[in-house]
């Protein structure tokens, strides 16, 4: 046997820059050749994005002298699949993307972790950059880098970490999002306030009117508070070994109402009912102070978000899906609960998940029908 050393240089810092306003749309063009030159940018986004901003978007690279092309595909998750990865590699080889391309990733979180996963992939892998256009693209998917598609066997299994070059949240197209999407993402935002900063919580309970009525001024707020909430914990733990984990509040519990509904709810609405179920499990385990799940209540609903497991789920169906769940090891279900608004609990070993019993769990989806 001999064993050959590989030198790789070490993995470049791969941090960067998320810059969020009103109205800066403008600056793409100066960012982009500052922080990701390139001799064309592919702009990937799906069709309903597109309609809307693409043309815009493509006219803001032109003028500034930049060779560009739009590739589209149709909107919704059910197209976040390995065949559309596909299309979009052929059509972006056939159109002459080379490795000298950078993509742009227009959309909600679906184009960003499609387009991202393209641009982890395509020639091994060229730059991109997010412009992410829903409140759950800005706040969530366009921090951290992970890109990918969902497979039969579930969400998001193949996938590739890819960092963004930076990325642009303008507020102001958040005017056209669905006020349902509106609140769907500002789920997230809620998880944010509750695993990290009872302030931000407080804040966003006196937004919500103002974010459902698309205040511009008022979701610029909540998109900043959210962005720098999430950063500060992806920086914390880089290598996901476990502070991270806190961001999985709601989770555990969502994803199984998400995957038994048939994607009938959004993710987010999903992630309300599941943050629900995930607080009286932290009051039943004496992790909570008692009156954690009311106050989550009262902001949920306030964004108009479910709280409630539908009656068509049973216990069994839900169990068994969180078995599945990736993030479930050896069978046992863990969960990040919280201990306040605010702070997450968490054991002097450093763990930040608890494993719960059926049995327990059961008594908390059945508590919140
Ligand atoms: N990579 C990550 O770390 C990460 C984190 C969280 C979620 N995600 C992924 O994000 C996806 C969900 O993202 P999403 O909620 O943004 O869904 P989405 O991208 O499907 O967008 C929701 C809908 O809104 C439309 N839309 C987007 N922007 C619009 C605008 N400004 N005006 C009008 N319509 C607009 C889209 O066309 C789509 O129909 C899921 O696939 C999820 O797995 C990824
Ligand atoms: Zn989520």
């Amino acid at each position: 046997m001999i064993s050959i050393r590989v030198p790789l240089t070490e993995a470049r810092d791969a941090s960067y820059d998320v810059i969020v306003g009103r109205a800066i749309w403008d600056r793409l063009p100066q960012l982009l050749s500052e922080r990701c030159p390139a001799h064309r940018y592919a702009v990937v986004t799906d069709s309903r994005v597109g309609a809307l901003y693409g043309a815009r978007l493509l006219a803001l690279l032109e003028a500034a002298g930049f060779a560009a092309r739009s590739f589209l595909f149709p909107a919704g998750e059910w197209n976040k699949v390995r065949s559309t990865w596909a299309d979009l590699c052929d059509q972006m080889l056939g159109a002459g993307i080379g490795r000298d391309a950078a993509v742009v990733a227009l959309g909600g979180g679906v184009a960003g972790d499609l387009a991202g996963f393209v641009a982890a992939t395509l020639h091994r892998g060229i730059p991109y950059v997010h412009v992410p256009t829903t409140v759950l693209a800005m706040i969530d998917s366009s921090i951290g880098g992970k890109t990918g598609v969902d497979l039969p066997a579930g969400k998001n299994l193949v996938g590739a970490i890819h960092a963004p070059r930076f990325t642009l949240a303008d507020i102001e197209t958040l005017t056209t999002l669905p006020r349902n999407q509106i609140a769907a993402g500002c789920a997230e935002a809620i998880k944010h306030g509750v695993i990290a900063d009872a302030a931000y919580a407080d804040d966003l309970g006196r937004a919500a009117a103002a974010c459902l009525a698309r205040s511009l001024a008022a979701l610029e707020q909540v998109v900043e508070g959210s962005i720098r909430i999430k950063s500060e914990i992806v920086a914390s733990d880089v290598l996901e070994h476990g502070r991270r984990q806190v961001l999985n509040f709601g989770h555990t519990v969502g994803h199984a109402v998400e995957a038994c509904s048939r994607y009938t709810l959004l993710h987010g609405e999903a992630i309300a009912i599941g943050m629900a179920v995930e607080a009286s499990l932290a009051e039943a385990a004496g992790l909570a102070q008692s009156g954690l799940r009311r106050r989550l209540l009262d902001l949920l609903d306030q964004f108009e978000l479910p709280a409630a497991v539908p009656d068509t789920l049973t216990c069994d169906d839900l169990l068994g899906a969180m078995r599945s769940d990736k993030k479930a090891r050896a069978g046992a279900i863990r969960f990040a609960l919280p201990a306040a608004i605010g702070t997450m609990a968490h054991s002097a070993d450093g763990a930040w998940t608890v494993e719960v019993g059926s049995n327990d769990i059961r008594s908390a989806l059945e508590a919140n029908r």
